[in-house]
C-alpha cells in the first residue's frame, strides 16, 4: 500500500478532549494535516484541545458526540464532509475501563464496556465506511490494549471488550485491503494519562498516577508512533517490549502463561490497584 499523505488531509479523532486523543491531534496537525475534527463529550476539554491544535497553525473542528451512538457517530462524519470537504482517516480513540473482580461486577458492566470499547468503535467505523469505499481509500485506526491481546486478572470486562476488538480488526483488515482502506489496531501498554483517575470500579482503589508508578510512556510519545504507523499504513503497533515479549510468549505454553498470570502477576496487579483480595 503506497503511504498515506497528510498534506491537506481530513482525520476525524474520537477520545480527543483528553489524554492519547488529545496528542494525536496535536501530531496530526504538526505533521501537516490539512484538517482535523476533535470529537468528545467534554466540550471544555475538547476546546482546551482546540486551543493546543490552533497553535500548530490550524483551526480545528470541534464536535461533541458519544460513540455509544451510532447517529452520533453518522452525525460527527458529516461535519468533517460538510465543514472540510472530506474525510480520510477515522482514528477512534474514545474508550474507558471498568475494572474488578468478576464477582463484584454484573453483566449490564460488561454491557457498558462493550458500548463504549467495541461498539464505539464500529459506530465509528460503520459512519465512515461508505466514504471511504466510494473514494477507494481511506484509514482506520482502532485503539486497543496490550490487554486486548493478553488478558490479566481483574480485567475482564475491559479485556472482553478490546478482545473483542482484536478479533473484528484483524477479521477485516484483510477485507479492507481488498478496498485500499487500511485497519491499523493499536496496543498502548500504561499512558499516563487520566485512564486511571476514569476508571470505574466497585472493588478496586487505583491510584490516579499508576501510569507514572509503572513507568508508563507519555501520550506525547505515543501520538508521535501512532500517526507514523498511520502514514506508512501499518496494520499493527504494540507498545512496550514487555508487552511485545509477553504476547509473543504467551501461545507457546499455556500452563507457563497461567502460573504467570495467577501466581506474579494477579497478587502484583491486586496490590497496585488497592484491591482486597487479590493483592491488596
Ligand atoms: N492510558 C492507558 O494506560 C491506556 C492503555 C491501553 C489502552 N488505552 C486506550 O487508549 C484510548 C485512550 O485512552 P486515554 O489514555 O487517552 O484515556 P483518557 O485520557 O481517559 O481519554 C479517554 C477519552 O475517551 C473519551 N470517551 C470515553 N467514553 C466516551 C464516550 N462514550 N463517547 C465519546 N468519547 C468518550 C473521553 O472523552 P469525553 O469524556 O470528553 O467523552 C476521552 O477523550 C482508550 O481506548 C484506552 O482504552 C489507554
Amino acid at each position: 500500500m503506497a503511504a498515506f499523505d497528510l498534506e491537506g488531509k481530513t482525520i476525524v479523532i474520537t477520545g480527543a478532549s483528553s489524554g492519547i486523543g488529545r496528542a494525536l491531534a496535536v501530531e496530526f496537525a504538526d505533521k501537516g494535516a490539512g484538517h482535523v475534527v476533535i470529537s468528545g463529550r467534554n466540550t471544555g476539554a475538547l476546546d482546551e484541545t482546540a486551543q493546543l491544535v490552533k497553535q500548530k497553525g490550524i483551526e480545528p473542528v470541534c464536535f461533541a458526540a458519544d460513540v455509544t451512538s451510532q447517529d452520533e457517530m453518522h452525525a460527527l462524519v458529516n461535519e468533517a464532509l460538510e465543514k472540510t470537504g472530506g474525510l480520510h482517516a477515522m482514528v477512534l480513540c474514545a474508550g474507558y475501563e471498568i475494572m474488578g473482580a468478576a464477582e463484584n461486577l454484573d453483566v449490564d458492566a460488561y454491557r457498558r464496556q462493550m458500548e463504549t470499547n467495541f461498539f464505539g468503535v464500529l459506530h465509528g467505523f460503520y459512519a465512515a465506511l461508505p466514504h471511504f469505499l466510494e473514494q477507494g481509500r481511506g484509514e482506520f485506526v482502532f485503539f486497543n490494549s496490550a490487554v486486548g491481546k493478553l488478558a490479566a486478572g481483574l480485567n475482564s470486562a475491559y479485556c472482553a471488550s478490546k478482545f473483542a476488538l482484536t478479533g473484528f480488526t484483524d477479521s477485516i483488515r484483510c477485507e479492507m485491503a481488498l478496498h485500499n482502506i487500511n485497519v491499523l489496531g493499536v496496543y498502548p501498554g500504561f499512558v499516563k494519562t487520566n485512564f486511571q483517575k476514569n476508571i470505574e470500579s466497585p472493588d478496586c482503589n487505583v491510584p490516579d498516577d499508576l501510569a507514572r508508578k509503572l513507568m508508563g510512556q507519555t501520550p506525547e510519545h505515543v501520538a508521535k508512533k501512532v500517526v507514523k504507523a498511520c502514514c506508512k499504513r501499518k496494520g499493527e503497533l504494540i507498545f512496550t517490549f514487555s508487552a511485545n515479549l509477553g504476547i509473543r510468549l504467551a501461545p507457546l505454553s499455556f500452563y507457563m502463561t497461567e502460573f504467570a498470570r495467577a501466581k506474579i502477576a494477579l497478587p502484583y496487579f491486586g496490590t497496585l490497584v488497592g484491591h482486597k483480595g487479590a493483592g491488596g
